[in-house]
């Protein structure tokens, strides 16, 4: 079965609206990163619509930029919310379409930090794509670079739901958009794959105007759970050091929070071993 990713991406204003509340959770910890690395040329890897690259870049800093994603709406989002930017802001910023799998870009090697934060790493549901990821990103970083993955923390209670109950109907959220001008409720099933370790998730997003009127629409998205050992042997199996583990936003170690945050650092000796 083909996995399921596009269409969710395609209606970036609502996916705008929805995360909005996610950057005063991570924004601060990838600032502080940038703080404590001090990098010169920092790439994200599917950086969306900029939600957390854009800020990064009012400071501290004046590393160069370079976004990565796969989806034509995201990157356009991103380029929009970039022409609002100053011109010296702008000149530090190169976006990219491409697949993170096996993208090739021309400062292949210079890269000091990559990055690839809010779970996206989960959009990579091959064996095979995940390692092709990891090894081009080593190759794409500087001697003694950094490539940092967040991604959540396979929950169990979560997933049995999601394994024994996948008719269940979850609220997720309700949101006023700015102004008022509608109300958008979010609703979830999901249903979960053991052996391919897959997370389908349907999402109903139901819009409620001002006028009265009302829209409702259906996407998919499919999420691969990535278990703490697998997650960091794809970074050993690429050549790196892993350098710090996290298990939240605020720093502390793995297991302390609801994510893992992997630092992993480019080591040339020990790739191929
Ligand atoms: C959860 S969003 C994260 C976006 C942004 N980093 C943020 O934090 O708001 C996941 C992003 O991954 C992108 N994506 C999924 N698969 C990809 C791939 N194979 N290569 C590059 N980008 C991909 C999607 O288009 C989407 O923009």
């Amino acid at each position: 079965m083909p996995n399921h990713l596009g269409e969710y991406y395609e209606r970036v204003s609502d996916y705008d609206l929805e995360y909005q509340g996610q950057s005063e959770q991570d924004i601060p910890f990838w600032r502080e990163l940038v703080m404590r690395y001090t990098p010169r040329r920092v790439l994200e890897l599917a950086c969306g619509s900029g939600r957390i690259s854009l800020e990064l870049l009012h400071g501290p800093g004046d590393f160069l930029l370079e976004g990565l994603d796969i989806a034509p709406e995201m990157l356009d989002a991103y380029r929009r919310k970039l022409a609002r930017e100053p011109e010296a802001v702008q000149r530090r910023v190169i976006l990219h379409e491409a697949d993170m799998c096996d993208y090739e870009l021309a400062h292949k090697g210079q890269f000091d930090l990559i990055f690839l934060p809010f779970n996206s790493v989960a959009h990579l549901y091959e064996i095979e794509q995940q390692l092709a990821t990891f090894k081009n990103t080593y190759d794409h970083l500087a001697e003694y670079g950094r490539f940092v993955v967040d991604i959540f923390l396979p929950d169990i209670d979560y997933l049995s739901d999601a394994l024994n109950r996948p008719s269940q109907v979850y609220l997720e959220d309700e949101i006023a958009a700015p102004g008022d001008k509608f109300t958008m409720l979010l609703y979830t099933t999901r249903k979960y794959d053991t052996i391919e370790q897959l997370q389908h998730i349907t999402w109903v997003h139901e819009k409620f105007y001002e006028e009265g009127e009302n829209e409702r629409y259906l996407t998919m998205l499919d999420l691969h759970m990535f278990f703490p050992r697998e997650l960091q042997l794809l970074f050993l199996a690429a050549g790196f050091g892993i350098e710090a583990i996290y298990g939240g936003y605020d720093w502390q170690p793995l297991g302390r929070g609801t994510r893992q945050i992997v630092v992993g650092r480019k080591r040339p000796s020990v790739r191929g071993l």
